[in-house]
């Protein structure tokens, strides 16, 4: 097996990758941070499961998934994120799971902080301002010093620990949805953890692009999806909590189908998209085949520096995510210095040279325009990329 970094460069090998996918003719998209496709595999599969279920119905649930599936399932996929069963429950998406994170942490007390920063998602953002309004908390908000650097972002965390002694509770976002800048996560919980302070981790866009391990980390409480980077039908979700800390974190709105001490309580109890749950065994043998975390995240990492390398020195374009590579994975973002508008720039992205982006805003460091490569992105394409970049910006 050649070393990560080798494979990413290997345009013949993601090629073969590609045609696991299907793709629809159009645009070359470079928004793939919204959601990832399933593999031809993983849509058979799917596909299969839900004529299953809906041929089986409730015979096959109560009788097999519900008592044996669903364990075996859960503990396939604690094996792929390294930790216990125990530790791991399903939700519906990582929104689901963060707001009930943050909705049942029981450690607040009226008068305590806590704390988001410019760069959290806009739904973690609303969830503490609830905490403000219905637990009597102060909500602090801090931003980022543009442009970012490992440096930078330790000392904002550093000088608010610092300033605010009642801080509880904080939010942190491994990887920026709006710039794609990767936090560096475990050394923040080291300084959040020695000042008191939780914290929550969003890890929507770092599950199957990011090789990490929480218990290294040092993360409590943490919410995920796998539909972005591992591969999986829409609608999964997974709440971490690390069994020691199960207690600080109550059932959710008084579950009571399961224990006090299984971290299932933690969710709301419904039924979930069984079809899709049945298929996560077929999704994580794909995500181990394409090389897994380390292996996806080289190549789009690698399809990121191809762009960025050239986008750095046209003086009419900026990047915002940095070049250290602790900060960066497949998504980063750039905005046009000479033109105000970023959502026209999108535009004209899209209709003058085929290539679909997103526009985003809302962080302290200005409109934007983010470019996520995916799987099926070819070297090609990025050409097509650096060569708009260099017609628009110039
Ligand atoms: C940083 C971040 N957090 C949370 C979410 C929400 O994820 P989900 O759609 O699984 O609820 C997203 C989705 O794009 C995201 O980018």
């Amino acid at each position: 097996m050649p070393r990560n970094e080798d494979n990413a460069r290997d345009e013949h090998f993601w090629q073969t990758v590609a045609r696991r996918y299907d793709v629809e003719p159009g645009p070359i998209n470079l928004e793939n941070g919204y959601f990832g496709r399933m593999t031809h595999r993983v849509m058979e599969a799917y596909q299969r499961n839900i004529d299953f279920i809906n041929r089986s119905n409730s015979v096959h649930v109560r009788q097999h998934f519900d008592q044996i599936g669903i364990a075996d399932i859960r503990a396939d996929l604690a094996e792929l994120m390294g930790v216990s069963d125990q530790a791991i429950t399903f939700s519906q998406n990582a929104t689901a799971s963060l707001q009930a994170l943050i909705r049942n942490y029981n450690r607040l007390q009226p008068g305590d902080q806590v704390l988001y920063s410019d760069l959290e998602y806009e739904t973690v953002k609303s969830a503490l301002n609830w905490l403000e309004r219905y637990r009597g908390v102060q909500v602090i908000r801090i931003e980022h010093a543009h442009p970012a650097s490992y440096e930078t972002l330790l000392a904002s965390y550093q000088e608010a620990f610092v300033r605010y002694p009642r801080l509880k509770l904080m939010a942190l976002t491994h990887v920026t949805h709006r710039t794609g800048l990767v936090m560096p996560v475990q050394a923040i919980v080291e300084m959040a953890t020695e000042h008191g302070v939780d914290v929550i981790l969003d890890g929507a866009h770092a599950l199957g692009q990011l090789e990490f391990d929480l218990p290294t980390l040092g993360v409590a409480f943490a919410g995920f999806n796998l539909q972005k980077w591992i591969g999986s039908p829409l609608s999964l979700g997974v709440t971490y909590i690390a069994p020691e800390r199960l207690a600080d974190i109550d059932p959710d709105m008084g579950e009571t189908h399961f224990p006090l001490t299984d971290i299932r309580s933690r969710t709301p109890h419904s039924t979930p998209n069984i079809p899709a749950l049945m298929t996560l065994p077929t999704v994580f043998a794909e995500h181990r085949e394409l090389g897994g975390a380390a292996g996806k995240g080289a190549r789009l990492a690698y399809l990121r520096n191809l762009w960025v390398s050239e986008a750095r020195a046209m003086p009419g374009i900026e990047v915002l995510t940095p070049d250290d590579p602790r900060l960066y994975g497949a998504i980063t973002s750039l905005r046009f210095t000479r033109q105000a508008d970023q959502q026209r720039m999108a535009e004209r992205l899209l209709n003058e040279y085929n290539l679909f982006t997103v526009a985003r805003s809302g962080s302290a460091c200005g409109p934007c325009i983010r470019v996520t490569p995916g799987l099926t992105t070819s070297a090609q394409d990025i050409d097509q990329l650096i060569k708009a970049l260099a017609e628009l910006g110039g």
